[in-house]
């Protein structure tokens, strides 16, 4: 079976330029992502992992492009297109879940869905249920964030992320703040999503154990591949 390109980057560089010194931060890289995987990059501190995430999520741009997302050429596109795409096609979870505090679990899943369309509120909230409910929280659906521990607050914006059906979700580190029991409970949770959803997924991580459950594990040294391990 043919599977459909999520995602190519194709000589892409990234440079910083600082007062005394240029720093070429991602060398002339190159990559393909098929629907339905699940990728983790891993690589020292500095090695370039969240400038690499950054810029396939369209949050920075590449030196020249080189990124094509769904075989469109993203220095084509307008900002306009680009921050639909990243609202619509692009589910984003940090290390830090950057819930809002002021509304609950459920609403917080809700959000990213009600600003594309506020008049389908019911519906809505029936998808941002069964996403709880997929992320083992639905009797935790009227917590607040404070009311929720550091793994649960995770697995919200998981589902907050999933809430538009991405195409692609990307995660920096989702793991970098909690101990290992409960990014073990988030590493299973993103295998299942991966699995159960066919979700295409990119996890930078230092966990070598997320990157023994995933599909290819890419490891970066210095904006470059250094090698990469097929687990299938
Ligand atoms: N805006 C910026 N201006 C200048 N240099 C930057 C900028 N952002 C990142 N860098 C540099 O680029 C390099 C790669 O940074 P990046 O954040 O991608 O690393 P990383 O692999 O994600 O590291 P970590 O594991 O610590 O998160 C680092 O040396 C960093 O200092
Ligand atoms: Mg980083």
């Amino acid at each position: 079976m043919n599977r459909n390109k999520i995602l190519e980057l194709k000589n892409v560089n990234k440079h910083y330029y600082g007062k005394n010194e240029t720093l070429h931060i991602i060398r002339d890289f190159s990559l393909e992502i098929l629907e339905g995987e699940f990728i983790t990059i891993l690589g020292k501190s500095g090695s370039g992992k969240s400038t690499l995430l950054n810029l396939i999520g369209l949050l920075d741009k590449p030196d020249d492009n080189g990124v094509y997302l769904e075989y469109k050429d993203m220095g084509l596109a307008t900002e306009k297109e680009k921050n639909y795409i990243k609202n619509e096609k692009i589910g984003f979870v940090f290390q830090f879940h950057y819930l809002l505090p002021e509304f609950t679990a459920l609403e917080n899943v809700m959000i990213p869905a009600l600003l594309k369309n506020y008049s389908d509120k019911e519906k809505i909230q029936e998808k941002a249920m069964d996403l709880l409910e997929k992320v083992g929280l639905k009797s935790r659906s009227h917590h607040k964030p404070s009311e929720l521990s550091g793994g649960e607050k995770q697995r919200v914006a998981i589902a907050r992320a999933l809430v538009n059906s991405p195409k692609l979700i990307l995660a920096d580190e989702p793991t970098g703040n909690l101990d290992e029991e409960t990014s073990e409970v988030i590493h299973q949770l993103l295998k299942k999503i991966n699995c159960e959803m066919n979700q295409t997924i990119i996890v930078v991580t230092h966990s070598k154990e997320l990157a023994n459950i995933s599909d290819k594990s890419l490891f970066l040294k210095k904006g470059k591949i250094e090698s990469i391990r097929n687990n299938y």
